[in-house]
């Protein structure tokens, strides 16, 4: 008789980036990170895990597609964690199960399309290590488990906790103490809230994996970075979340998304991630916080062209006006497929692509629309938990068989 579990995890985004490790294998970063966790009710990943005695090997569907477990390095390694700490569990007290022994199966899917750009690996792996962690029963803290996610990928652990999460790069050779930390809830500032702007772009990106690796090899600015810059910006940062300051947040984090897209430029060969209107946006928002008496929004870019957009609740009706008027909708609309308005922002009478608030309507004169198209989807969320456990059966993505149902 098997056991199982399905669970979902969140997505989180960076506002001090890593980039860059100084141990590639157990992903062990050359500068500590924070993050915030994004609502699951918008974005996650949700994974089911059975272990049964009769599985003869580990096997794994990422969205409905059999993966190869053995080829996947990544993957080997956070089951083979789990499962050296079920056998040390079991080698102390023989009452114990023998689960250690048993075969895994695994199968994962995301609620948002490939095709949105979004980078799955942080909740996926943050979902499969805390799904483990139930299904075997290791008596694990978040930051404890965070170490498993990490060995999947390095933005994974910060996927295991809700709220605004930091890294510890940590300085052990083993990893010990390269661990995710919660800096504060959710539920602490609740009005910040995300926009992400799902950019058009056909090239293929460099990966985030071989990217960071030159980085690391070449850059000199990236030296400067690991050793003078992030330390003070991580407690600027804390800071300005405990005082749930905005402006000094929403400067941090545009400086260092300014600062990670200059070390790729630095890195040689140089790594592109934005485009043209990547760079429109930044001109954007940089220009309505000018404009204003006090600041509207954040960017952050990761290694895409893709941007996130922090702000406080109550400037989003307004910079979703913003922006679906200077980046107008491919299809018509109201459309759900371009932005579906999840926390009804768009006021009775206005038409998104029609109108400008008022008090950006100095903007025209400095921007023209841009192509139809350019940005191909808006999505709304906000501040989230860590990962949950599904208790309802019809959740689970396996049969009593192993295989996807
Ligand atoms: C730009 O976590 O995807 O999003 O550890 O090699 O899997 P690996 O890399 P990954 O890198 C994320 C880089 C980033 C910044 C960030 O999330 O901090």
């Amino acid at each position: 008789m098997g056991r199982q579990m399905t669970c979902t995890a969140p997505v989180n985004i960076a506002v001090i980036k890593y980039w860059g490790k100084r141990d590639p294998t157990l992903i062990l970063p050359t500068n500590s990170s924070l993050s915030v966790t994004l609502s699951q009710d918008d974005l996650h990943s949700r994974t089911t895990v059975s272990i049964a005695p009769e599985y003869d090997q580990d096997r794994m569907w990422l969205n409905g597609i059999e993966c190869p477990v053995s080829s996947n390095i990544r993957l080997v390694n956070c089951l083979q964690a789990a499962r050296e700490q079920r056998k040390a569990m079991e080698a102390a007290d023989s009452s114990l199960p023998s689960w250690s022994t048993w075969g895994i199966r695994i199968a994962s899917v995301n609620n948002f399309p490939t095709a949105a750009g979004l980078a799955s690996s942080a909740s996926g792996y943050a979902c499969l290590v805390y799904t483990l962690a139930q299904v075997l029963e290791l008596p694990l803290t978040p930051s404890q488990l965070s170490r498993y996610a990490r060995l999947g990928s390095g933005s994974a652990c910060r996927s295991i906790l809700g709220g605004f999460v930091g890294w510890e790069m940590g300085k052990l050779a083993n990893g010990e103490d390269s661990l995710a930390y919660q800096v504060a809830p959710e539920t602490h500032w609740s009005e910040l809230e995300a926009l992400i702007l799902v950019v058009n772009d056909a090239k293929k990106d460099t990966s985030s994996t071989v990217g960071m690796q030159t980085t690391v090899k070449t850059s000199t600015l990236a030296q400067h970075r690991f050793a003078s810059v992030v330390a003070e910006r991580m407690q600027q940062m804390e800071q300005a979340i405990q005082d749930r300051n905005f402006e000094q947040f929403a400067k941090i984090t545009m400086q260092d998304s300014n600062q990670f897209h200059a070390i790729c430029l630095d890195t040689y060969p140089p790594i592109f991630y934005l485009n043209d209107t990547s760079r429109t946006i930044i001109r954007i928002v940089t220009t309505i916080n000018e404009l204003c008496p006090e600041i509207q929004a954040a960017y952050t870019f990761d290694a895409g062209p893709n941007a996130v957009i922090y702000a406080p609740k109550q400037h989003m009706p307004r910079l979703i006006q913003l922006f679906t008027y200077f980046f107008p909708a491919a299809h018509p609309l109201p459309s759900e497929e371009f932005f579906n308005d999840p926390y009804h922002c768009v006021p009775t009478g206005v038409t998104l692509g029609e109108t400008l608030p008022s008090e950006y309507e100095s903007l025209r004169d400095t921007f023209s629309v841009m192509p139809v198209g350019s940005v191909k989807r808006i999505i709304h969320t906000r501040v989230g938990d860590g990962p949950r456990v599904l208790s309802d059966p019809a959740a689970s993505l396996l049969g009593d068989d192993g295989l996807p149902r």
